[in-house]
């Protein structure tokens, strides 16, 4: 047996408790059947944390957090709490975990199933054997920049109703380099290139992204083929031709939105898993949370309809990134990808041409039994 990994998880709120059952049913079975040894616990985020603390993320469980080799995050939000005060919206401990982990890269996959090339709203020769990677900057840009808020305007007759809403798009230097390492650097290991996006033709903070990439890339990467894009150019070259990319770096703000976009391209949201890495720990590994791309999903939970393939995948990207264990991953991956060459399908993914149609749990057990050989 080798050492624990600590892995924390979350599974938040919607269908986010019952995709990380499944989840937990894998990280058995790899324990019984691969000598991979975890030290797994449970803790509240988001609305569950809400209800249970009065606060979307207790202290405690940040410390958690940040004591873990790993942190798994099913989904947060829901109906339930879109009255709530901004300060306390099951999203603010998500982006509370994002912030103090220090979460700077955040690595989106877009991959399209050969099962379900059919399925992308896309033509399937657009998108078959699709696999791109966004790396999106998480810990800086609008999201965080301050100033920040809602303000009366009153001094200003002209404004009708008085008010004004100010958020700050704010990069530093250093932020953009440490994210272009990141993209360089996993670039390398796929398709050697990048294609960075801002909007460099109407914002400063667009100019200073486009020269510090150029920089990373000519100072230490200039073996990677490194092209520069307009963000809304991207948006629509990520829907005519989404192969031409590899490996695609970008903001935050920009990054929520064509991460969105890619991942429909593969035919199902719920499909797409991610990583979220930060600096190095002491033990070498770098800080991490992992999470599917979907969100809470409120209007199917609790009836057995959520796919959990992409926080399956997701378990899948921490094994990789975190624990070193590439070769368990592409098992588990290849076990996805041959139950849904045999037509097993969650409701998302009951297309036109039919299929096995299973629940939740169903899908859990299918892909066991596929790692397991069956
Ligand atoms: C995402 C989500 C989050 C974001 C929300 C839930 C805060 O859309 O992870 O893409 O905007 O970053
Ligand atoms: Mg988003």
């Amino acid at each position: 047996m080798s050492e624990p990994y600590s892995l924390l998880i979350l599974p938040g709120d919607g269908i986010g408790p019952e995709v990380m059952a499944e989840v937990v049913k894998v990280i058995d079975w790899f324990q019984a059947n691969r000598g991979l040894n975890f030290d797994v616990s449970h803790d509240l985020v988001g609305g569950a944390a809400y209800d249970a603390h009065g606060v979307p993320l207790a202290d405690d469980t940040m410390a958690r957090a940040q004591a873990a080799d790993a942190v798994l995050l099913g989904a947060v939000g829901g109906p339930k709490y879109d009255q709530l005060d901004f300060s306390v919206k099951p999203e603010r401990g998500l982006l509370r975990l994002r912030k103090e982990m220090d979460l700077f890269a955040n690595l989106r996959p877009a991959q399209c199933f050969d099962a379900l090339a059919d399925f992308s709203s896309l033509k399937r020769d657009v998108v078959a054997g699709l696999d791109i990677l966004i790396v999106r900057e998480l810990t800086s840009g609008v999201y965080f920049g301050e100033p920040r808020g809602i303000h009366s305007d009153d001094n200003n007759p002209e404004n009708e109703g008085g008010r004004v809403g100010i958020n700050t798009q704010r990069y530093t230097s250093g932020e953009i380099r440490r994210v272009a390492r990141a993209a360089f650097e996993l670039a390398k290991r796929r398709g050697n290139k990048v294609c960075s996006m801002e909007k460099a033709n109407v914002m400063e903070s667009g100019i200073l992204w486009r020269e510090e990439v150029q920089w990373v890339h000519d100072n230490e990467y200039p073996d990677v083929e490194l092209t520069h894009m307009y963000a809304d150019n991207g948006a629509m070259q990520l829907v005519r031709r989404p192969q031409q990319f590899d490996v695609i770096v970008t903001d935050n703000l920009f990054g929520d939105i064509l991460s969105d976009a890619a991942a429909m391209l593969t035919g199902s949201l719920g499909m797409l898993p991610s990583a979220s890495l930060g600096a190095p720990m002491a033990n070498g590994r770098p800080k991490a949370l992992y999470e599917p791309v979907h969100g809470s999903a409120p209007d199917i939970a609790g009836q057995g309809k959520a796919n959990p393939i992409a926080c399956i995948l997701s378990f899948a990207m921490a094994l990789r990134y975190s624990f070193d264990q590439g070769d368990a991953a592409a098992e588990l991956e290849q076990a996805v990808e041959k139950v849904l060459a045999d037509g097993v399908r969650t409701p998302d993914l009951m297309g036109a041409q039919g299929g096995i149609q299973v629940s939740t749990a169903q899908m859990g057990d299918k892909i066991i039994a596929a790692l397991a050989g069956g």
